[in-house]
This record gives C-alpha cells, sequence and structure tokens, in this order.
C-alpha cells in the first residue's frame, strides 16, 4: 500500500474539512491532557464546553492540583466515568510535586501517570509537544484497518499489527505528524465511522483497499 499517497491525500481534506477545535488551537500539554482525558470515553460535541469551563476554572496545572477533591468533581459532573477526573487530579497533584509542574514529553515517561494509557502517552507527546508519535484510539484502529487489510499469520495479534502500522505510516517531521494524527481521527469521526464507511465521499478512497473495492464494485 502506498503511504504516500494515503498521507497527502488525508492530509490535504483535513487542512480543508477539519474541525476547528479548542484543543486543536494549543500546544498547552496540560490543556491537551485535559482535552483528551475528557475524549476517552465522551464525543466531541460534549466535551467542548465542558473543555473551555473546566480550563478557565484551572488554567494551569497548578491550579488544578491545588483545588479540592469535590471541586474537581463538581466540574466534571454530567461526563460520567468519574474515575477519568480523579486520575487526572492525581495526575495533576504528582506532576507538581515530582517535576515541577512540567508534564513530560516522551511517551514512557507519560505512561507511568495515572490513567495515561498508550493511546493518551502518544496523543500528549504528538499534540503538545509535536513529536512523530503514533496515537492509535478505536476510530484510528478502524480507519487503519480498513486502509491497509491487515493480513494476519498465526499468533499474530490485531493491536500489534495497528501500532506497527500506525508507526511505520507516521510522517517524520513532528508538524505533519501532528496534522496527520489529527487526521486519522478526523476521518473516523466524520466519515470513515463505525456504523457505515462512507466511502463514496470519502477524500481517501483511491488509497483505499475498502475504497478500492466499493469502488470496483460500480
Ligand atoms: N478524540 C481524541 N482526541 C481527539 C482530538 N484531538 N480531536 C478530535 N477527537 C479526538
Amino acid at each position: 500500500m502506498q503511504a504516500s499517497a494515503f498521507r497527502r491525500a488525508l492530509l490535504r481534506w483535513f487542512r480543508r474539512s477539519g474541525r476547528d477545535l479548542p484543543w486543536r488551537r494549543t500546544r498547552d500539554p496540560y490543556h491537551i491532557l485535559v482535552s483528551e482525558f475528557m475524549l476517552q470515553q465522551t464525543q466531541v460535541s460534549r466535551v467542548e464546553g465542558y473543555y473551555r469551563r473546566f480550563i478557565e476554572r484551572y488554567p494551569t496545572i497548578g491550579a488544578l492540583a491545588s483545588a479540592s477533591p469535590a471541586m474537581v468533581r463538581e466540574s466534571w459532573e454530567g461526563l460520567g466515568y468519574y474515575r477519568r477526573v480523579e486520575n487526572l487530579h492525581r495526575l495533576a497533584r504528582n506532576v507538581v510535586r515530582d517535576r515541577q509542574g512540567v508534564i513530560p514529553s516522551d511517551p514512557v515517561e507519560l505512561r507511568r501517570l495515572p490513567g495515561v494509557g498508550r493511546y493518551t502517552a502518544g496523543a500528549v507527546a504528538s499534540f503538545a509537544y509535536e513529536r512523530p508519535t503514533a496515537a492509535v484510539d478505536t476510530n484510528v484502529a478502524r480507519v487503519l484497518r480498513r486502509a491497509f487489510l491487515p493480513r494476519l499469520g498465526r499468533g499474530a495479534s490485531l493491536t500489534q499489527w495497528i501500532w506497527n502500522t500506525a508507526e511505520e505510516i507516521i510522517p517524520r517531521r513532528g508538524k505533519t505528524a501532528w496534522a496527520f494524527n489529527q487526521a486519522l481521527m478526523e476521518l473516523g469521526a466524520l466519515i470513515c465511522t463505525a456504523r457505515e464507511a462512507r466511502c463514496g465521499v470519502c477524500p481517501v478512497r483511491k488509497v483505499c483497499a475498502t475504497g478500492k473495492r466499493v469502488n470496483s464494485k460500480r
């Protein structure tokens, strides 16, 4: 599969059609972390308002660290999955206590923080620090599966295949990798959805294994 043609088509589409979301206008690692914790189990449309209010109330990691657990939980009221906000609060306190409030940029270091798994570590490294690192959530995994159709041998893991593929095709330049990761998520959210692949309107259908099949059936 031609990774470079896939990248080019996806990036061109994202530049034209990507949504202007508040966490795409910042590189503040703490703000990115807040957005990623919220987006872990909640849709973009619901997160936007919560994100703005949360950042207004706790503009810095220091402000969050020194707030009371009850106050912080109240700011999350309605979003659900309260383990997320407990972890976020603990993370803020740990980073202020142990790291002078500086969120690490290395995915390995990031994963040591409460509530930060492989996806969130990659997302913060890429979206805040513009490191060329893969960030695979369920949307991205679906896009990659459909675009590159894995042929797994016996004993091979799909998760491993997906992460390897994401690392292989990511642009080397950090700024381009930032846009590429955002674009993969955007395609999964808007076009290549779980319910329906919508290949007829997809910007990468000509360089996608699933898109080509659909085209050749016409
Ligand atoms: N879901 C997780 N991270 C996201 C982002 N940066 N933009 C849109 N949806 C997301």
